[in-house]
């Protein structure tokens, strides 16, 4: 598939996962959809919690679905969040969640989507949202 025509359908599937956001203190809600290298496609969204620190983000929703299932190899992820309501703003992913990417995938070439809609969307590759981030091969001698 093209590559514009595959990141409008994961921006819509990003759109589609911000419905289920549970985010009734920040009211700031968050969907991400995460595509592996095959093509399938993973849906998160922010949950947050009463004592606030438990909240997870859209983006690791997603991400540890995807390797719970078994899944390595990453392609593209898109993120649509903004305060409750039409998806407005752009939401970069936090410094977590940019080194929970580092993890499992490759900074060169992984792509982060920040999307408002379908048609208004910013792209960068991990290795943009996180300078000389600090990962697996890092360990390896
Ligand atoms: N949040 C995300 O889910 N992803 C981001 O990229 C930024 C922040 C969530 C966490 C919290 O539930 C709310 O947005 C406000 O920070």
């Amino acid at each position: 598939m093209e590559k514009k025509r595959k990141v409008q359908q994961l921006i819509e599937a990003a759109l589609e996962a911000r419905e289920h956001s549970y985010a009734p203190y920040s009211h700031f809600h968050v969907g991400a959809a995460l595509m592996t290298a095959e093509g399938r496609v993973y849906q998160g969204c922010n949950i947050e919690n009463a004592s606030y620190t438990p909240t997870i983000c859209a983006e690791r929703n997603a991400l540890f679905k995807a390797v719970y299932e078994g899944e390595r190899n990453f392609e593209m992820i898109a993120i649509a969040g903004s305060p409750e309501g039409p998806c407005t703003d752009y939401a970069t992913p936090c410094g977590v969640c940019r080194q929970v990417m580092m993890e499992f995938c490759d900074p060169k070439t992984f792509c982060v989507i920040v999307a408002k809609s379908p048609e208004e969307y910013m792209e960068y590759r991990l290795e943009e949202l996180l300078p000389l981030g600090f990962g697996p091969a890092n360990l390896k001698g």
